[in-house]
């Protein structure tokens, strides 16, 4: 059976978020009674992922292991890292390399909230695939926001791009992401983009080169929000 480790991406500088952000960590910013980073942290619980590996700033660290502590009391078993300087989403995997060993990963956004029936059946569906990588597809009316793939026909992705100005498609990639062990090497490879991150897309624009990329709509019976955009989450969850 294939092995599944988690990680939870709770870096960043949450600018947009500001001035909220200017003194504390978004993730621990709280949505409706709970902070935010129980929501992504309890979305790869809810597909039986134990062993979680938490990065986010070296200020925040300490707050969350306060706050979340080594995970026993849920059953988990939760290991801290810093990343230094918010280099981009895909910095993860280098700094999670000894952490993820040969296992497949589940990458989760710490500011995804996910939400509905649909969902154990879509990240099961996701984690039944041993090899190559698994996004997801959510319509979205401006997709220019988000990483956003292109699907053709019959349902196959054939083209990502990083917030678009004018996009042919609406399908937004949520940030929920399912790698096999590939994805270090592949992450190794990668170049700073123009604005000076080791981008996500990157990543799976490489598992798209080798023909190894699937995307599964999420469709109807789960929502899905990013927190980091405060019109869309904060506003609808806590208003
Ligand atoms: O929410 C989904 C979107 O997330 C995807 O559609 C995009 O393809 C992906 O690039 C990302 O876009 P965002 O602009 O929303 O990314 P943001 O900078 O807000 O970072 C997302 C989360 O990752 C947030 O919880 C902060 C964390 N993060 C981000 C960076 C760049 C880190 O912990 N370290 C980092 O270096």
């Amino acid at each position: 059976m294939t092995e599944w480790k988690g990680i939870l991406l709770a870096g960043g500088r949450g600018s947009r978020l500001a001035p909220l952000t200017i003194a504390s960590n978004k993730h621990l910013l709280p949505i409706w009674d709970k902070p935010m980073i129980y929501y992504p942290l309890s979305t790869l619980m809810l597909e039986g992922i134990r062993e979680i590996a938490i990065i986010s700033t070296p200020e925040a660290i300490p707050q969350l292991e306060a706050l979340l502590q080594d995970g026993s009391q849920w059953g988990l078993s939760l290991t801290f890292f810093e990343q230094e300087n918010p280099n981009g989403i895909a910095e993860c995997f280098l700094i999670a390399e000894d952490f993820i060993g040969t296992a497949n990963t589940a990458l989760i956004l710490g500011d995804n909230i996910f939400y509905g029936s649909g969902l154990p059946k879509r990240m099961a569906q996701a984690m039944q695939f041993e090899s190559g990588a698994t996004i997801f597809g959510y319509d979205v009316s401006d997709p220019s926001a988000f990483g956003v793939v292109t699907l053709n026909e019959q349902g196959l992705p054939i083209s990502l791009v990083e917030k678009p100005k004018n996009s042919v498609s609406k399908l937004a990639i949520p940030g929920l992401y399912f790698y096999d062990k590939e994805v270090i090497s592949i992450a190794k490879a990668l170049e700073p983009s123009a604005r000076g991150e080791l981008e996500i897309t990157g990543v799976n624009e490489a598992y798209l080169n080798r023909g190894t990329l699937r995307a599964l709509p999420l469709g109807r019976g789960v929502a899905w929000l990013d927190g980091g955009h405060q019109r869309t989450c904060l506003r609808r969850a806590n208003l």
